[in-house]
């Protein structure tokens, strides 16, 4: 008889930049760089061929999203008017890059709460938003500063990265093709952030994210069972970065605001919150889960706004923050790592048998669903 595996997640790990920004400094820093452009352009704005720059609000931007504050992986210039952007020396080819960087920091833990050695690895899929060169993967990179022997490769599927990489991870070892897979999300979303863009300027945040996804026989006897994944993609440009490499063949546009993430946030909230809510009820109905039976919910971390709807729409009442946590407050958004960053600080105190779901949504459009179930 052919051996049957079984995908389960066998442990997390997280790694959180140690510098944060508030709200208060962010928008004191792009108040200023907006003081300073309404100066500049006076005379055009008077004149009517320049439209002044309004101010941002600490207020608007709790309100609007429920983000407090940020980690980055380089705050001063960030706040710095003249720069506005994450800025670090470049490496050579002979350090480890940034992104793997933090990756391989977010994989160790993983590997350790798992009590994993990485020679019992199979494969290391990077999972994220942005990559920070087309090749060597990224992936590659991670496995070997982590000295896995097996194989690695890139996958960009924005928000939704994570659970994607979950789905492939388990994919893997349903067809036996792999025993133990590390999906790493190295999020470093302050440099595909326009800072200067007030309509935007508050949502992201960097963080890296690892899950280990292995076969049920060889995972920790503290796991969680893979009851079931879904993907979903339906395209859209309300969420669009026009950043590439074939930029080079129009140069004269290459530093355009287009480059960098832009979005109509409020059609995203309209049409993304129905399609995730029906896509979490289809997909349980289809594995036998009643939905509203939900223990916990790890949804993208967006909007507490959505959050609020998609939940409230799956369990059919108003979510608490024990039923569906945010970690927006602290970490902003921070693409694809979102939903693993609430499951993996909310998730201890689940008892055996309790089910729950992963959940992320995003550019693409893309959503995917993982159920669990605590072992
Ligand atoms: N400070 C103060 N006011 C601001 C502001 C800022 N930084 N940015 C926008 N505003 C103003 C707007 O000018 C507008 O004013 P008006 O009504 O006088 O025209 C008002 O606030 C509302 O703006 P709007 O853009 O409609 O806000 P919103 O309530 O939709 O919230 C988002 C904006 C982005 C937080 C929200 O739409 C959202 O989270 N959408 C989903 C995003 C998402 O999930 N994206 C996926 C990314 S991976």
């Amino acid at each position: 008889m052919e051996p049957t595996y079984r995908p389960v997640i066998s442990s997390t790990g997280l790694f959180t930049p140690e510098e944060s920004i508030s709200n208060e400094e962010l928008v004191t820093s792009f108040n200023a760089y907006v003081a300073k452009f309404n100066a500049e352009n006076a005379a055009a704005i008077e004149a009517g061929t320049v439209e002044a720059l309004a101010p941002s609000s600490v207020e608007f931007i709790e309100k609007a999203s429920g983000i407090k504050a940020r980690h980055v992986m380089a705050k001063e210039p960030i706040l710095d008017i003249e720069t506005m952007a994450p800025r670090w020396p470049e490496r050579s080819n002979d350090e480890v890059s940034v992104l793997a960087e933090i990756g391989v920091k977010a994989a160790q833990q993983a590997l350790e709460n798992a009590g994993r050695k990485a020679e019992d690895v199979d494969a290391v899929l990077c999972a994220a938003s942005n990559m920070e060169r087309p090749y060597p993967a990224m992936a590659i990179e991670i496995q070997q500063a982590l000295g896995i022997d097996g194989f690695g490769f890139d996958m960009n599927v924005a928000c939704s990265s994570a659970t994607f990489g979950i789905q492939t991870a388990a994919d893997y070892i349903r067809a036996g093709n792999a025993r133990s897979v590390l999906v790493v999300s190295p999020e470093i979303t302050s440099g595909h952030l326009n800072w200067r863009d007030r309509d935007s300027h508050f949502i992201f945040g960097d963080v890296a994210t690892a899950v280990l996804v292995e076969d049920a026989a060889m995972a920790p006897a503290d796991h969680w069972e893979i009851l079931g994944t879904k993907l979903k993609t339906v395209f859209s440009n309300n969420i669009r970065n026009n950043f590439g490499y074939l930029n080079r063949a129009h140069p004269e546009t290459s530093g355009a605001a287009d480059k960098l993430f832009v979005q109509e946030g409020r059609k995203v909230f309209k049409e993304v919150v129905p399609m995730v809510a029906k896509m979490i009820i289809e997909h349980a109905g289809q594995i036998d889960i009643d939905p509203t039976g939900l223990r916990r919910m790890w949804l993208h971390q967006a909007n507490t706004g959505m959050n609020r709807l998609i939940a409230h729409k799956v369990l059919g009442h108003e979510a608490n923050d024990d039923e569906s946590p945010t970690v927006l407050d602290t970490y902003g958004n921070t693409s694809s790592a979102g939903s693993i960053i609430a499951f993996h600080k909310h998730s201890k105190d689940l008892k055996s048998g309790d089910n729950g779901l992963i959940c992320s949504f995003g550019a693409g459009y893309s959503a995917g669903t993982v159920f669990v179930r605590k072992a």
